[in-house]
């Protein structure tokens, strides 16, 4: 993937950010349409379908290293991945005085489908245009304002009709990576977190920490260095607080491997499913 569609199909001139149009939310407001995001397991969106949010992004590759104890969780927490590809978007067009940043992660697993986390910090989002400023987690707040409330309405529609357990649209679910390990073996007894958190390195909050809207991301993501460690994972199980974070809790690092680059084949068709325990 990185190799033979990814890295051919980088931009030349990034192409100019933009907001969902009110055409967008219509259709983003059909069941059928939304309901693909947890559906979906393909790498690649279903012919036709376009990001309506997140609608643009970067990518790089990068290796998961597990910490030695990863405590206790199993799969790739235990295993760590050498082979993951991620893709930092912004959820939407980025204003003067907010930017909503996110990051979803594919991590490739011998003779099987991929498995894919997705994480950010809110819906909200922050005032300023650091990518790496606020740690991400697969559990978000509750919105914030009207539209954003309309919004995950429509989400928990799309997660009823899948039949999720949960289907609160602020909490995606991380059983699935503590199941398989990279090799594709099934974890006979696996133990999983309830949530992470991932929290940027200090060296990651420094790269950006003066970037303004005139400054586009994906050209600020493009100075990131290979090999520097971007986030600290910390793993907790239901009912721990994301406010205590002791170092004994790290499950592991997400270093790029890559420069992180801009590409079409990111924004236009590389699917990260969302998951939801049924
Ligand atoms: C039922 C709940 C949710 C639904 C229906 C949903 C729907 C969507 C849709 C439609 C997209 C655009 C890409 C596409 O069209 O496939 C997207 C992207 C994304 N969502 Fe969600 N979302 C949900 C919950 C969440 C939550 C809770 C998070 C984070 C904790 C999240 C993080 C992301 C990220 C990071 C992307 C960008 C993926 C990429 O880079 O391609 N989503 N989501």
């Amino acid at each position: 993937m990185w190799n033979d569609k990814i890295i051919p199909t980088m931009y030349g001139d990034l192409p100019t950010l933009t907001a969902p149009g009110i055409w967008d939310l219509f259709t983003l407001a059909k069941t059928s349409f939304t309901i693909r995001s947890l559906t979906n397991d393909s790498d690649e969106l279903d012919v036709g379908h376009r990001k309506l949010v997140h609608a643009w992004g970067a990518e790089a590759r990068f290796r998961f290293v597990s910490s030695k104890s990863a405590r206790g969780y199993t799969g790739i927490y235990e295993s760590g991945s050498d082979c993951v590809i991620g893709r930092l978007s912004m959820a939407t067009k980025p204003t003067k005085t907010n930017s909503v940043p996110a990051l979803a992660l594919k991590f490739f697993i011998s003779g099987h489908k991929s498995e894919n986390l997705q994480i950010m910090n809110s819906t909200s989002g922050q005032k300023s245009h650091n990518f790496f400023e606020m740690p991400f987690s697969n559990i978000i707040p509750p919105p914030d304002s009207f539209a954003k409330r309309l919004i995950q309405n429509i989400f928990r529609k799309a997660a009823v009709a899948f039949g999720a357990k949960d289907p609160d649209p602020t909490h995606l679910t991380v059983e699935h990576l503590a199941k398989i390990l990279v090799d594709g073996t099934s974890v006979v007894t696996p133990k999983s977190p309830y949530r992470l958190i991932f929290k940027p390195t200090m060296a990651a909050g420094a790269l950006m920490k003066d970037a303004t809207v005139e400054s586009d991301f994906r050209t600020n993501l493009a100075r990131y260095p290979v090999g520097q460690v971007m986030y600290d994972v910390y793993a907790l199980d239901e009912g721990e607080s994301a406010d205590d974070l002791p170092a004994s809790k790290i499950v592991g690092k997400l270093i790029p491997t890559t420069k992180i680059v801009a590409s079409s084949y990111g924004d236009e068709k590389l699917n990260f499913q969302h998951n939801m325990e049924k």
